[in-house]
């Protein structure tokens, strides 16, 4: 085979979230690049869906239906898995109330799914040496744990940047086995959570104009950024932010 130092072949990767948006373009992605995929979802048709689009299907890739806001789920889904070369921790939903309006129900929700969940997820997998020597883990945070460019996003903000530090906190820990621990921050990117921010088309329009290459991203470009750090690429790349945001925090 050419030389390739952004392939993944023989590695198993994770991907949470991998029935829709930007962790069924990693997981599709991944698979391309010759990883096995191992799918987490709530959502049981949208693995079904994500699962027939990948390449390589003699590797067997799984699928999981896991509410990983049940810790319980959780550990289930850690004993029934082993020698992980990748993780990762994608899923999150958005929260659009503003400060005032918030619920402690909503924090649960949120910081559940979005911060606690993939905490969980990576200390167990760590503490249970499911993850290999060597292996990469990566978080989707966002551009919103980085900065505050709109009222009505300080809870999705919080649970998202707390995912950033705690990235940089697996490296310095988990560094002692090899593993690398980053994170990529997109901004706005065109899936199903960015449509169901009910803005109009107008409202979509002048946000984009604050973004110097004038366009939202697609799924499949944060995926890209992601298998950089899953691979041998990125061999010396730990406790990073990568931004992916068209330039928009440069506005
Ligand atoms: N789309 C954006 O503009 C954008 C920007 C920055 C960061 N992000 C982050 O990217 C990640 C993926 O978002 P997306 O845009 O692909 O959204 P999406 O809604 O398309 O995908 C999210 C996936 O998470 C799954 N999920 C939801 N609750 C779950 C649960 N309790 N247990 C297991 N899985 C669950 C959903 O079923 C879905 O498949 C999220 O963490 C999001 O915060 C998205």
């Amino acid at each position: 085979m050419s030389y390739n130092p952004f392939s993944l072949q023989g590695k198993k990767v994770l991907v949470t979230g991998a029935g829709s948006g930007i962790g069924r373009a990693i997981a599709v992605a991944a698979s391309k690049m010759g990883a096995s995929i191992v799918m987490v979802d709530i959502s049981k048709e949208g693995l079904e869906q994500t699962g027939a689009l990948l390449d390589h299907p003699e590797y067997q890739h799984q699928q999981y239906v896991v509410d990983l806001t049940d810790s319980e789920a959780i550990g289930a889904l850690v004993e029934s898995l082993d020698g992980l070369d990748g993780l990762v921790n994608n899923a999150g939903i958005p929260n659009t109330r503003p400060l005032q309006m918030i619920r402690e129900e909503d924090f649960d929700r949120v910081v559940g799914l979005n911060t606690k969940a993939p905490v969980l997820l990576t200390n167990l997998l760590y503490k249970k040496k499911k993850l290999n020597k060597g292996a990469s883990i990566v978080f989707t945070s966002s551009l919103a744990g980085l900065y505050t460019f709109t009222p009505a996003n300080g809870l999705y903000s919080l649970s998202k940047s707390a995912l950033t530090s705690y990235a940089k906190s697996c490296a310095v820990e988990f560094a002692a086995r090899g593993i690398r621990s980053n994170c990529v921050n997109p901004s706005m990117v065109n899936t199903h959570l960015k449509d169901s921010l009910s803005f109009s088309e107008e409202e979509y329009q002048k946000d984009i104009e604050k973004y110097p290459l004038r366009r939202y991203a697609e799924p499949e470009e944060v995926a890209n950024a992601v298998i950089f750090l899953l691979s041998d690429a990125a061999s010396y790349i730990t406790g990073h932010t990568l931004l992916v945001d068209g330039g928009r925090s440069l506005k």
